[in-house]
């Protein structure tokens, strides 16, 4: 081979890798969940979650501080009610925790985007995301409630809600419902692929919303399949979804770039709280390299093909962003 055939490397100086780097990262493509309480005065943490706390109401002004100083703007919201029943009503009451906790936010940063999730295992006394009949979810006695949640969502300021059931038909039902009611501008972010995965344990620990019998892999979809995803994303498009979500993130980049390949509108991973709890818990113990592992993580997930990432490593991944250390 001529030597000048030869393909170069670039790679030799800092400042070239940068140049042709082929993924490039945004502090402003990041979310930040954030766990609501019911109540006055209280900040927690959430001991399967460390450096992550629940608030109540009132001191969500400090989780927001605390992102704004690290520039993030956007927050998916869960809340986690005192009190549960068979119905989830707490999911749509007007005084609900999330709908306190929109209000909150609205007031101190007005500029924020607020994203909800729009579910109902915090709020049923079984755990499960839809209405019970005889032991299994019942899908559609289920919708018009998450439609209800989504509405009042709205009704109290959301800029975006995020139906993460997985009943099917949710997305059409709340979106009729919110243009009825004048809603017309505010855009679903559907979980249309949502695994029924070992990595969500400690989110349930954090908003109790673990189910009392059973599990949730008769509604959320069976991690050996692959084009099935595509079917999700293709049905909830069809239902006029806005952007689309596939969740886990780490263990489903496979499923991120087949979406992103295909999805005519945004599409977000979400990192969820297993993987979180991974990669802080190896760190903790000095096995692996914390702030390496976040960001190599995250930067796979964009390569993937994720528009957005959802992340309880926000804040620290927005400062990597700024300090040039990643993107
Ligand atoms: C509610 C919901 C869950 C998560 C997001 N929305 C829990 C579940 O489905 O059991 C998990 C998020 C995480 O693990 O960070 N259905």
């Amino acid at each position: 081979m001529n030597l000048s055939d030869r393909p170069r490397r670039l790679r030799r100086s800092p400042a070239m890798r940068r140049l042709v780097r082929e993924t490039r990262l945004s502090v402003e493509a990041l979310v930040l969940p954030l766990f609501i309480r019911e109540g006055v005065n209280v900040r927690e943490p959430v001991p399967s979650l460390p450096g992550i706390d629940r608030y109540s109401p009132d001191r969500l002004p400090e989780a927001l501080d605390a992102a704004g100083e690290a520039g993030v703007n956007n927050f998916l919201l869960f809340g986690i009610p005192n009190g549960k029943d068979a119905e989830g009503s707490g999911a749509w009451a007007d005084d609900g925790v999330v709908q306190q906790g929109i209000r909150a936010i609205r007031r101190h940063r007005p500029d924020a985007l607020v994203v909800t999730d729009v579910c109902l295992c915090e709020y049923t006394s079984h755990g499960h995301c839809g209405m019970l009949r005889d032991e299994t979810v019942d899908n559609d006695t289920t919708l018009p409630i998450l439609a209800r949640a989504a509405l009042s969502h709205a009704r109290a300021g959301a800029d975006v809600v995020a139906p993460s059931d997985m009943m099917d038909g949710r997305v059409g039902a709340i979106r009729s419902l919110l243009d009825e009611e004048g809603f017309t501008e505010i855009p679903v972010m559907s979980y249309a692929v949502k695994y029924a995965s070992a990595f969500y344990g400690p989110f349930r620990e954090a908003a109790g919303s673990a189910p009392g019998k059973g599990d949730r892999r008769g509604y959320q979809m069976d991690w050996h399949n692959r084009r099935e995803a595509v079917r999700e994303a293709r049905l909830d498009l069809q239902e006029h979804a806005d952007m689309l979500i596939v969740k886990p993130a780490l263990s489903c980049l496979d499923i991120v770039s087949d979406i992103a390949a295909i999805s005519p509108v945004p599409v977000a991973a979400y990192s969820v709280s297993g993987e979180y709890a991974m990669i802080r818990a190896a760190g903790q113990n000095g096995w692996i390299d914390e702030y390496g592992v976040m960001c190599e993580s995250a930067v796979a997930t964009f390569r993937a093909g994720a528009d957005i990432y959802i992340t309880y490593f926000a804040n620290e991944l927005a400062t990597a962003i700024r300090k040039g250390d990643i993107g």
